[in-house]
C-alpha cells in the first residue's frame, strides 16, 4: 500500500512511499482509509519524527478486515476513528476501543475532523463541567478544536467569548456559538471557564481572569512561548484551578470503549445537524505538503483534510 511517510530531510518532509499492509490483530481492525485531518500537534512533529514511521492520527473510512477475535465492526462498516500513528495510509490498523460507526449521513471527509479535535473539545469541557454553562473563554477559537469548543460550550448554555489572533478570523465564529469574539485576549473579565490551547502571554493573562472556583484548561501551546503569571493574584482567585489536558493518556484513563462512545456520539451530533464540522482546507493526499503549511500558518479556518486517492 502507499502511505505518508516522515522524510525529515525531505524537503517538506514527507514523501508518498509504498510501506507493508498492515495486518488485523485482537481488538484491531484493518480500515481503507477514505480521509484524514491533519492536527497542529502531529504536524509541528513531523520534524522530529523517525524517519520513515507513517504519521497521523485521525481517519475515516470502511473496515477491510475484521479483528482476529471478531470484536468491533464487520467488513464493510463505515468507520471514523483515531491511533496513535500511522492513518495518513492507505490502510490502518485501528484498536476496536478507538473506532465508531459512521452513519450514512456524514462524509468521510466531515468525519475525519472529529477524533483529535472534537474529542478534546468534548472532553476538555467536561473537565470544567461545573463552569461550564458560566462565562467560558476559548482561545485559538478559528482553529479546529476552537470551532468544536465553541458549539458544544453553546449547547450547554455557555456565554462564549472566542479568542481570535486577527480580525478575519472571527468570521464566522457567532453563528457557531460564540457571544462575543475578541481579537486577542481581552483585557479585563471573569471566566468561569477558559479553554486555553495558546500558552505564553494567553495563559497569564487566563490565569488572571478565572472566577474564584472556576478552571483553566491548558491543552496547547500553540506560541510556543513560555508563561510567567501572577501567583499571588491566583491563589486569591480561591478554589481556581489550572488543569493540564492530553487527550491519548484522558482517553486511556477513562477505559476501554470511552473513545468510542464519545466518538460515536460526536459522529451522531453531527447527523442530526447538532454539531457542524468546518473544514477550510480539503485537498487530496499527494498535496499534503500545502496542507501542513496552511495549518502551520494559521491560513486554515477549522480543520485540513487530507481525501486518500
Ligand atoms: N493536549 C492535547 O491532547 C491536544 C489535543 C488537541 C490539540 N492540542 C493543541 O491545541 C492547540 C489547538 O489545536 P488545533 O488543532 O485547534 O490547532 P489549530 O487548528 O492550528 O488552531 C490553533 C489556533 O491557535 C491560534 N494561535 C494563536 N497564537 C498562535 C501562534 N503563535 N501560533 C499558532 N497558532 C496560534 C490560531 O488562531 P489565530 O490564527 O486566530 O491566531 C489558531 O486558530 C494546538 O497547540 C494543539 O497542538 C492539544
Amino acid at each position: 500500500m502507499r502511505a505518508l511517510v516522515a522524510r525529515p530531510g525531505a524537503e517538506t518532509g514527507l514523501a508518498l512511499e509504498e510501506v507493508p499492509d498492515p495486518t488485523p490483530g485482537r481488538r484491531r481492525v484493518v480500515v481503507a482509509v477514505r480521509a484524514v485531518s491533519l492536527n497542529r500537534g502531529e504536524v509541528k512533529g513531523l520534524a522530529g519524527a523517525a524517519e520513515g514511521t507513517v504519521p497521523g492520527w485521525d481517519l475515516a473510512g470502511e473496515v477491510v478486515e475484521a479483528a482476529t477475535d471478531g470484536s468491533g465492526p464487520a467488513v464493510g462498516t463505515r468507520v471514523v476513528g483515531m491511533v496513535g500513528g500511522g492513518a495518513w495510509a492507505e490502510r490502518a490498523v485501528v484498536p476496536v476501543d478507538f473506532l465508531a460507526p459512521l452513519p450514512d449521513e456524514v462524509s468521510f471527509e466531515a468525519a475525519a475532523t472529529l477524533p483529535v479535535a472534537g474529542l478534546t473539545a468534548q472532553r476538555a469541557i467536561q473537565i470544567g463541567d461545573r463552569c461550564a454553562d458560566g462565562r467560558v473563554l476559548v482561545t485559538g477559537a478559528a482553529g479546529g478544536v476552537g470551532r468544536f469548543a465553541l458549539q458544544l460550550a453553546g449547547h450547554l448554555g455557555a456565554e462564549i467569548t472566542a479568542v481570535v489572533g486577527r480580525p478575519g478570523r472571527g468570521a464566522g465564529l457567532q453563528e457557531l456559538g460564540a457571544t462575543t469574539v475578541s481579537v486577542g485576549m481581552p483585557e479585563r473579565g471573569e471566566f468561569d471557564l477558559v479553554l486555553e490551547s495558546v500558552g505564553g502571554a494567553s495563559l497569564a493573562a487566563a490565569l488572571a481572569m478565572v472566577a474564584p472556583g472556576g478552571c483553566v484548561v491548558s491543552y496547547g501551546c500553540s506560541s510556543g512561548e513560555d508563561t510567567t503569571f501572577d501567583v499571588r493574584d491566583f491563589y486569591r482567585r480561591s478554589g481556581a484551578r489550572l488543569h493540564g489536558f492530553q487527550l491519548f493518556p484522558e482517553l486511556q484513563r477513562s477505559g476501554p470503549g470511552t473513545a468510542a462512545h464519545d466518538l460515536d456520539t460526536l459522529a451522531r451530533m453531527v447527523a442530526t445537524g447538532h454539531l457542524q464540522v468546518q473544514v477550510g482546507l480539503e485537498v487530496g493526499w499527494d498535496e499534503a505538503a500545502r496542507a501542513v503549511s496552511a495549518l502551520l500558518d494559521r491560513q486554515v479556518d477549522g480543520k485540513a483534510v487530507l481525501r486518500i486517492e
